[in-house]
């Protein structure tokens, strides 16, 4: 069956990624013959700026009915003055939100051959693999009543609601127990249940469910800002961090700098299972649009072509593929090839085109070695 893929490369150095990650998909479709149907769409300041709103209801209407979406990345100077709802980052939570996409999973894996470029010593990465597990369409996000009003005297109010509800935790709470289950087995819950009703609503709920389904599974506690702290200190105790969608925004940056490098840092955006197990689901790299550095052919697009990696494992099932990906991106390290933002010392970087050149060559190399193995095995 064919995969319909809908690119939404987007602003900044999204254009320039999603062209390498569209020369992996291709390579997959046309030389190892998976079934891939790309399209393309904007989304964005780029939307914005040909539709007069960030999103577009034929690309949500898309976005709908692909069987995965891959996002660039959104924003950029050029429309900080757009009304608020009208903004690029309104695009990326109206995806999230209409897609039903409350499940974003966000891996911090650390790669031997870059931890000289993490500003954390080596030996507390070393090893590192966590996964963050953030709710994606609820809390103080989403949450009603939000606004800024006129209280008079000259003085203005802002308000933002974090709320949660018993299933809107639960369900997040599963992904994460089920994830643990396939890993290290084990869950921390990362909240302010000491400052937050709804933090402790949040602790509650997991125990409960813990107890009732998942009590094999190693489920422990920290506040939001321990759990900072200990991310830097020590960050290989965790396996499985669930939290809510503010926190996660916020650890997940942090959790990117101990790999060395945001643009390394791929992410996966579910939603609920139907009756035949499909998931909505959006992939995107943990980057923004780095507009500073856009156009000149020096962004990372590993973040991006791991993100590729994870939509074969999570929405397709191809886990060989999805390895074979991240074998590539692994080879591709430890020859020292590196861009800008993760160059090793003393050593000349590439580009960004280059870089997805490095990983085309490490699919072929691997893919003709297979084969040949292959051949042998049959003779
Ligand atoms: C992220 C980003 C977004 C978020 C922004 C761009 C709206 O920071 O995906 O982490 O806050 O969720
Ligand atoms: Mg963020």
């Amino acid at each position: 069956m064919t995969k319909k893929i809908l690119l939404l490369p987007g602003d900044g150095i999204g254009p320039e990624v999603m062209a390498e990650v569209r020369r992996v998909l291709d390579w997959f479709n046309e030389k190892y013959g998976l079934p891939l149907e790309m399209s393309e769409d904007l989304v964005g300041g780029v939307a914005y700026d040909r539709h007069g709103v960030p999103l577009a209801s034929t690309t949500l209407a898309a976005a709908q009915a692909a069987d995965a979406v891959l996002l660039g990345a959104v924003g950029g100077p050029k429309w900080k003055n757009v009304g608020y709802d009208k903004r690029p980052e309104a695009a990326l939570l109206a995806l999230r939100k209409e897609l039903n996409l409350f499940a974003n999973l966000r891996p911090a894996l650390a790669f031997d051959a870059l931890l000289d470029s993490s500003p954390v010593k080596p030996e507390i990465i070393r090893g590192l693999d966590l996964l963050i597990v953030r709710e994606l369409i609820g809390g103080v996000y989403f949450g009603e009543p939000s606004g800024i009003t006129d209280i008079g005297n000259g003085q203005r109010r802002g308000v933002n609601t974090q709320v949660y509800t018993t299933s809107e935790i639960h369900r997040i709470a599963r992904v994460a127990f089920e994830q643990a289950r396939q890993r290290s087995n084990k869950v921390c819950l990362c909240d302010k249940s000491n400052v937050m009703v709804s933090g402790l609503l949040w602790r509650e709920e997991v125990a409960k469910l813990h107890e009732a389904e998942y009590s094999d599974v190693e489920l422990s506690y920290i506040y939001a800002d321990t759990c900072a702290m200990q991310l830097m200190g020590n960050p290989k105790q965790f396996d499985v961090l669930l939290t809510d969608n503010l926190f996660g925004d916020i650890l997940s940056d942090e959790a990117a700098m101990l790999t060395g490098s945001i643009g390394m840092l791929p992410s996966a955006s579910l939603g609920a299972a139907d009756t035949k197990g499909q998931r909505k689901a959006m992939y995107e790299p943990a980057h923004g649009s780095a507009p500073d550095i856009a156009g000149k052919n020096i962004a990372n697009p590993l973040a991006s072509i791991l993100s590729a990696a994870m939509m074969f494992r999570y929405s397709f099932g191809w886990t060989e593929e999805a390895a074979m990906i991240e074998t590539g991106v692994r080879s591709v390290l430890d020859a020292g090839i590196r861009t800008a933002d993760i160059a090793a010392p003393g050593k000349k970087p590439i580009g960004t085109k280059a870089m997805g050149d490095a990983v085309l060559q490490a699919l072929n190399t691997s893919y003709s070695s297979a084969r040949v193995t292959q051949k042998a095995a049959l003779a």
